[in-house]
């Protein structure tokens, strides 16, 4: 119940266990439909969908060197580990960046990305995380920073590793240039094969960038030769690529608005448990990540102790923190499943409450049940 990896549906562990010719007629159908069901899940008509071999940091990767090159100029909106990556990567490969660091616990917001442009006169890409993982914040002026992007002749990269499929992502409507995920967190497959997608305007830009490429692996117009012709480009990761389709195969039979509404039900929920008994949530509601919940850890409370305790007594594993006072408990995918809420709430005030925090347990477990009632279905995997 930690932040990811996440636990997998049993289809896609099973997806996972073959292997078929990469290059096969097989292959070429599975690759069709993991294209429109990832489409699906970003919201966009383009057909510039790849997948990749590699961590979600890879697709990150990806991303930021296909467009970003020595003489871009690039606005990084950090605000935490994995949006701050991005503006780290952007230097990896020389082209000239700003870091905008947010105040602690908080987005950046777009009067920031208005003035940083205002100062700086010309971005040629900007960077963002949708939800922050390390702290449980998300982009809330997301779509409107994309848009003025757009207006300025940037192009965005938008991490949505932790939303993707776990709340509303519009590519289209938003005008997200790259949009990227990993296949362990929202989506629910496993880790190590990840997505990206190009709007149009992003891809002329690919085939714009200075010869020769620095990587084989990230380079989009090669990997385009396997995902969009059906030709080698590596040897696909092929029991990953099996398992992603069917984990949106899974996304486009629940569909995305009951998907989203599940996730939203679920952490809802539990956030309501967990302030009735007595915990404070890190991020204020409205700039609240509902797919990481960070709870600040009470005082005296020791975050590696108490989470070991937790997996030995309870078997319920969540996540300590980069360097914040805070644990994080995981809302994506199967976590948002009625018996995990309660077995993790239960184990978590339990343990909470060994270590001498005053909690009321059993409140929390009464408001989490409230807050699902009516819904029960939804949950009921
Ligand atoms: C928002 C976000 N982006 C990127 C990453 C990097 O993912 P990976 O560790 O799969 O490379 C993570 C991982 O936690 C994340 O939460």
């Amino acid at each position: 119940m930690g932040a990811g990896p996440v636990p997998i549906p049993q289809a896609v562990a099973q997806a996972n266990g073959m292997i078929i010719n990469h290059l096969g007629p097989t292959m070429d159908r599975v690759i069709k439909n993991v294209k429109q069901m990832a489409a699906y899940a970003f919201q966009t008509r383009s057909d510039k969908v790849l997948g990749l071999a590699g961590p979600a940091s890879a697709a990150m990767e990806m991303a930021v060197a296909n467009l970003c090159w020595p003489g871009r100029r690039v606005l990084c909106l950090s605000n935490g580990t994995f949006s701050g990556r991005l503006g780290e990567m952007a230097q990896g490969v020389g082209a000239e960046v700003t870091m905008l660091e947010a105040s602690p616990g908080k987005p950046i917001s777009l009067a920031q990305v208005r003035d940083a442009f205002a100062r700086a006169g010309r971005y040629d890409v900007v960077t963002m995380a949708h939800g922050e993982t390390s702290c449980g914040v998300k982009t809330v002026d997301l779509p409107e920073i994309c848009k003025f992007a757009k207006e300025q002749g940037a192009l965005t990269i938008v991490d949505t590793v932790v939303t993707l499929t776990a709340m509303p992502v519009s590519m289209d409507e938003w005008g997200i240039d790259v949009g990227l995920t990993g296949g362990q967190k929202a989506l629910s497959s496993i880790p190590g094969v990840s997505l990206i997608a190009f709007s149009a305007d992003a891809w002329r830009t690919v085939e714009k960038h200075p010869t020769p490429f620095p990587h084989w692996c990230y380079d989009a117009l090669r990997a385009q030769r396997f995902w969009g012709e059906q030709q080698y480009h590596y040897t696909a990761p092929v029991p990953g690529v099996l398992a992603l389709h069917e984990a949106l195969r899974l996304v486009a039979e629940e569909t995305l608005e009951k998907r989203f509404r599940r996730h939203e039900m679920s952490s809802l929920a539990l956030q309501a448990g967990l302030e009735a008994m007595g915990l404070s949530l890190y991020a204020p509601p409205e700039i609240r990540l509902n797919s990481v919940i960070a709870v600040r850890l009470p005082d005296n409370v020791d975050s590696a102790r108490v989470r070991e305790y937790m997996t030995k007594a309870f078997r319920v594993e969540i996540s300590g923190a980069f360097g914040l006072n805070i644990v994080r408990i995981g809302q994506m995918g199967e976590q948002c499943r009625s018996h995990n809420l309660f077995k993790t709430l239960y184990a978590l005030g339990m343990s909470f409450a060994r270590e001498g925090a005053k909690l009321d347990v059993a409140s929390g477990m009464a408001a989490l049940e409230s807050g699902l009632a009516g819904d029960r279905e939804e949950f009921v995997d």
